[in-house]
């Protein structure tokens, strides 16, 4: 089972994406004129997207429950299945047999890589699904010392912080997300409990469901030594989706790489 699999039902009321991050990978996309390449595509939040403009997406995700719910929006969506093929596989492993002008890797997902081996393997597996001087963009998290050094060093799950709370108008529920997180220095890895609560009008719980993330936190230095193993060659480095350069101030990192001509 994958990691994100039993995120599926809940995902896209939790995690509505980053300000901006739609009509930049969407220009980006329409700018080239496709076929686009989304590593960890999920539920097609930004897949779908570039699909209803015409483009042809290929998404590869190693979770099928988060494809399942990327299918059936598209479905309603009325995408042309000719313009999104959806492709379950590992994007560290994965073989298309095809090469793509522009991937993506959006919304911190390479940060599910959570060695230096996993790490080098997905950024190489992109670059082998690159046309020569295709070009990639990844979006990671900018991990403020000061913040990392906020979280535990181990585990207390009974300090859970309220993450969100979101009404879902369809089954009339409230969701309420509690977190509770735990840093491990040495492996640079963040441990998430999640707690997704099902409350009724009443405030009645009708369904908790608890739910784990890791992920690894990667440094700018870190990101430029791997790119250049990997080959790429980094075009800049934004620190917002307005085109903004990346500075320590800034929490996203969006590195924009292209496989050498
Ligand atoms: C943070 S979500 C981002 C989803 C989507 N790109 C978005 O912006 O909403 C990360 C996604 O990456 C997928 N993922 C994580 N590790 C993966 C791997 N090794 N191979 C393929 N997909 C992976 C997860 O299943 C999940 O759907």
């Amino acid at each position: 089972m994958a990691e994100f699999d039993s995120w599926a039902a809940y995902y896209d009321y939790l995690h509505p994406g980053l300000p901006g991050e739609a009509e930049f990978y969407g220009g980006q996309a329409l700018r080239r004129g496709g076929p686009v390449l989304e590593a960890g595509c999920g539920t097609g939040r930004l897949a779908i997207l570039m699909a209803m403009s015409g483009l042809k997406v290929t998404g590869v995700d190693n979770s099928a429950a988060m494809l399942a719910v990327c299918r059936e929006k598209a479905s309603h969506a009325g995408v042309k299945k000719k313009n999104l093929v959806l492709v379950e596989a590992d994007m560290r492993h994965v073989n298309l047999g095809a090469a793509y002008p522009l991937a993506i890797m959006a919304y911190r997902t390479f940060m599910h890589c959570l060695t230096v081996e996993d790490q080098l393997n997905c950024l190489r597996c992109i670059y082998n699904h690159l046309v020569p001087g295709g070009e990639f963009f990844c979006n990671l998290w900018a991990a403020q010392p000061a913040r990392i050094a906020r979280y535990r060093t181990r585990p207390d799950f009974n300090r859970r912080t309220l993450a969100d709370t979101v009404y879902i108008p369809s089954e009339d529920i409230m969701l309420i997300h509690f977190v509770s997180l735990w840093r491990d220095d040495a492996r640079q890895l963040l441990h998430e409990r999640h707690w997704v609560r099902e409350q009724g009008r009443n405030g009645n719980t009708l369904h908790e469901e608890e739910l784990s993330m890791t992920r690894a936190w990667i440094t700018p230095r870190e990101m430029e030594h791997l790119a250049a193993r990997t080959g790429f060659t980094t075009i800049a480095v934004l620190g917002d989706f307005d085109g903004t350069p990346w500075t320590p101030k800034h929490t996203e990192m969006i590195w924009h790489f292209r496989r050498p001509g």
